[in-house]
């Protein structure tokens, strides 16, 4: 028999290691043995009951399911809300590298509703597509403001999102000359910090602008219009992800700093009410836009998302009836399936029109009432690609917003956390540790780089079409396909032959 004679110490550590190991095995099982016992005996759950200790793996592997899929089962164009070729174009605007793609394309140009542009047979020789001129909105008001960019940053509050994600998007959208909205959650130092132009969103629950019994609130709105960099007001009546719903920020995400700019209770649910109180109609509407006109000074218009369409009659009816002046200075249009950082499944999948139907809609709208040019129409929701903002333009929009597409400039991965103060890119967290990924300044440059080489690549498109500037996008140069091998115009599909002529008006 051969002995090993090892020096006592080493004997020592194996015999303790040994015992470790007896220990953490008798643990592990004991640990199992519980879990046995609990699934086997509980009644809430029918796996867990059949399936003991292993049925628990279910959940777990749902959970990472969400991370995981998009690295290894997912195909480039399958996933939702966003599919891989969506954001991977937004991650490569926004690092500035070349958005080029060797092979060919892997979008099926084939199902009905696929989006094609009709290139001019013999496009313009200019060696660079000119830019679009800024735009002015509301030219008649004390302060007009016009806007140089027509891609722009859409309604996120400082609470949805982080400080530091606030202080990238306010100083990347001052680089590059878009606006920032500031959402329902009120004005913070971090959307001023940045320096960029902001629009100051009228929430339902006016928070920031609140008298304290849901009612405006003028001295602080006049304070709020009294910053030069707030350019425009946006009173929101609803948004796509949960129209006839308020905004919800979770009690995690209630900081004290939150709480004292919202003015409301530290670490209590945030909830803003289903409408404004004093906003029952079309008549209600004009008054109180016509009322944070008159205090400010400044732009004012509202956000919706379309349900009822016949609606949009009643409001040009009565803009008819107390004159042009009387209008909104703008219109967003926000899509049924645009993003929140909390909404119930139900709105988010059921309720509201997609931006595809209620965009041609409200144009169509507001031409017919001989609006079209006092009216200022922004169109948002999930238009994060050069196509899908070319899109918009060809069916009449002004101007676009989007919210998602600058949370993947930040490096959002979709993990759809937004709601659990969990955010694992810093962005929809206000948990110091999670911040601390996102880096301000490096950010601040993707979210100017994603703005600028959108709007470049817009200008690519139009001049492919043969226009001279994304501006100049009409219908005639948008198709969709509505049958196999069948494609028609936009303006044959909604058939108004001509949009009236849009006056460009220099800053
Ligand atoms: C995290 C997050 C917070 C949002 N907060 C607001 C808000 O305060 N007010 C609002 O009107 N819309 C809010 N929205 C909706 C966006 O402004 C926008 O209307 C919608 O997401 C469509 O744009 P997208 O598809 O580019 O995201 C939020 C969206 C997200 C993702």
């Amino acid at each position: 028999m051969v002995t090993l004679d090892l020096p006592g110490f080493v004997t020592t550590f194996l015999a303790v290691m040994a015992a470790l190991f007896v220990f953490a095995v008798g643990v592990g099982v004991l640990l199992i043995a519980i879990l046995y016992l609990i699934d086997i005996t509980q009644t809430q759950h029918a796996i867990r009951r059949n399936f003991p200790v292993i049925g628990r793996l279910r959940y777990r592997l749902e959970h990472l399911g969400v991370f995981f899929r998009q690295y290894f089962s997912a195909m480039d164009r399958e996933e939702m809300p966003f599919n891989r070729a969506q954001r991977a174009w937004v991650y490569r605007a926004a690092k500035n590298l070349a958005n080029t793609q060797p092979f060919g394309s892997t979008r099926d140009l084939r199902p009905p509703g696929t989006i094609l542009f009709a290139n001019a047979t013999f496009p313009t020789l200019d060696a660079e597509p000119a830019s679009a001129k800024p735009l002015v909105i509301g030219p008649a008001c004390t302060q007009p403001f016009p806007a140089r960019s027509f891609f722009n940053i859409s309604a996120m509050s400082y609470g949805a999102i982080s400080k530091p994600a606030v202080l990238a998007l306010s100083n990347g959208a001052r680089l590059a000359g878009c606006w920032m909205n500031t959402g329902e959650g009120g004005l913070s130092p971090y959307h001023l910090e940045g320096g960029a132009d902001l629009i100051f969103q009228i929430g339902t629950a006016k928070y920031g602008v609140c008298d304290g019994q849901g009612g405006l609130d003028e001295a602080k709105l006049r304070a709020v219009a009294a910053h030069p960099q707030v350019r425009l007001f946006e009173i929101k009546l609803s948004q796509g992800a949960k129209p006839g719903k308020g905004g919800i920020l979770p009690a995690a995400k209630v900081t004290p700093e939150i709480a004292a700019i919202r003015g409301i209770p530290v670490g209590r649910d945030s909830r803003s009410p289903n409408r404004h109180p004093e906003i029952a109609d079309a008549g209600a509407l004009l008054d109180f836009i016509d009322r944070v006109r008159s205090i400010t000074g400044k732009p004012t218009g509202f956000k919706q998302v379309i349900g009822d369409p016949r609606w949009l009659d009643e409001l040009c009816r009565e803009i008819d009836r107390r004159g042009p002046a009387s209008a909104p200075d703008f219109i967003t249009v926000d899509s049924a399936d645009g993003g929140t950082g909390a909404a119930p499944m139900s709105l988010l999948d059921y309720v509201g029109l997609p931006i595809q139907e209620s965009l041609p809609l409200v144009v169509d709208k507001l031409a017919e009432y001989g609006l079209r040019e006092r009216v200022r129409v922004i169109a948002s929701g999930k238009l994060v690609t050069a196509g899908e903002v070319a899109w918009a333009l060809c069916v009449g929009a002004d101007f676009v917003n989007s919210a998602r597409g600058f949370l993947f400039a930040l490096g959002c991965i979709q993990s759809m956390q937004c709601d659990k103060n969990t955010c694992p890119a810093g962005i929809t967290t206000h948990n110091p540790r999670l911040q601390r990924g996102l880096d301000t300044a490096d950010k601040a440059e993707r979210v100017r780089h994603y703005v600028e080489n959108m709007r470049h690549e817009v200008e690519i498109i139009a001049h492919a079409c043969g226009a001279a500037d994304p501006r100049q996008l009409r219908r005639e140069h948008c198709r969709i396909v509505v049958g196999p091998g069948h494609s028609i115009p936009l303006n044959e599909l909604y058939r108004r032959d001509e949009q009236p002529p849009r006056q460009l008006e220099a800053a």
